[in-house]
């Protein structure tokens, strides 16, 4: 593997479903190939599980990851092809991306969109940049419309949950204060476009994601309707993809109760607001697969770091 910048990098998705699994039972089957090599972990901005996560897939593989807080503590990067960097920025991301590419073997980027700026971030003018710039692979950590370590982790965690062959996945939209991204809900229904599942998405009407992301899943604008019989109800607010960025709603009406739930499984990427998203009684409940789903992260990252290091 070249690169893992979405869902579509994997190739055979089931046999790499398998394969994580695989992983989780024995993590350190592999711990001498990433020996002597090093994944850089740049953060643009804030992570808990994509950031231990993915280092400690590292360090099961034996690589040694280092990290940077790139917003923080690095000098300001410069991403405009020709700019005359008179303002903020004090380099410029051909410097950046070569000189990093020498002290890492990997790259791992996490870079979210503006939400302001469609055009600028349905580009992934940072990830491509990276991407361009960087003469090593590149790994997506969550950019400005992809999330696929997290789409991949839930691949993993519904086929390890699943009671039926093919169950049903309900993506459903829920409430939140601010203006989120369209990634993770992006990189899941990818994920579902992948495995034998019934998948269907709802959310209220002004919420429909990408189309040429939801492509053949059908929509189903009531969320009732669309929770009968679930299997899985994985859960995730987004800002409007139409009227970009906006929040149009923030009433309670389409927060996962216990009741809407039903015998499902829930599932969340996590980090999530209780009784915004979702009620506590479902979080709190045998339902919620919420942490079992984090734990994923780790070998989905890792199933990931071992494929490019197998072709470096
Ligand atoms: N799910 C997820 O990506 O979590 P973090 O934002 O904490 O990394």
């Amino acid at each position: 593997m070249k690169k893992y910048t979405n869902i579509s990098d994997i190739k055979n998705f089931s046999e790499a479903i398998q394969e994580a699994i695989q992983l989780k039972k024995n993590p350190l089957e592999f711990s001498a190939l990433g020996k002597h090599k090093t994944l850089g972990l740049l953060f643009f901005n804030s992570s808990l599980r994509t950031r231990l996560s993915t280092q400690k897939a590292a360090l099961n593989l034996g690589m040694n990851p280092i990290v940077m807080n790139v917003s923080g503590d690095a000098w300001g990067i410069e991403f405009e092809d020709g700019s005359i960097m008179n303002g903020n920025t004090a380099e410029h991301i051909k410097e950046a991306a070569a000189v990093i590419s020498q002290y890492c073997d990997i790259i791992a980027v996490r870079a979210f969109p503006t939400l302001t700026d469609k055009v600028k971030d349905e580009s992934e003018h940072i990830l491509k940049s990276f991407t361009k710039y960087a003469t090593v692979p590149i790994v997506n950590m969550e950019s400005a419309t992809a999330h696929p370590l997290q789409g991949f982790t839930d691949a993993i965690t519904i086929t390890e949950h699943k009671k039926v062959s093919k169950p049903k996945v309900v993506l459903s939209w829920a409430p939140h204060v601010k203006a989120l991204p369209h990634a993770v809900a992006n990189s899941f229904a990818q994920a579902m476009q992948n495995m034998d599942v019934d998948f269907v998405i709802t959310h209220p009407k002004d919420y429909d994601l990408n189309p040429e992301i939801v492509g053949n899943t059908p929509i189903i604008y009531n969320q009732e309707e669309a929770l009968k019989n679930a299997d899985f109800v994985y859960t995730k607010n987004w800002s409007s993809y139409n009227n970009y960025g906006k929040v149009l709603k923030t009433d309670s009406d389409w927060m996962i109760t216990k009741e809407k739930l039903g015998n499902a499984k829930f599932m969340h990427c996590l980090p999530v607001r209780r009784n915004v998203v979702v009620e506590d009684a479902v979080l709190d409940s045998e339902n919620s697969l919420v942490i079992r789903q984090a734990n994923n992260r780790t070998y989905a990252a890792q199933w990931v770091l071992k494929n490019i290091l197998e072709d470096l």
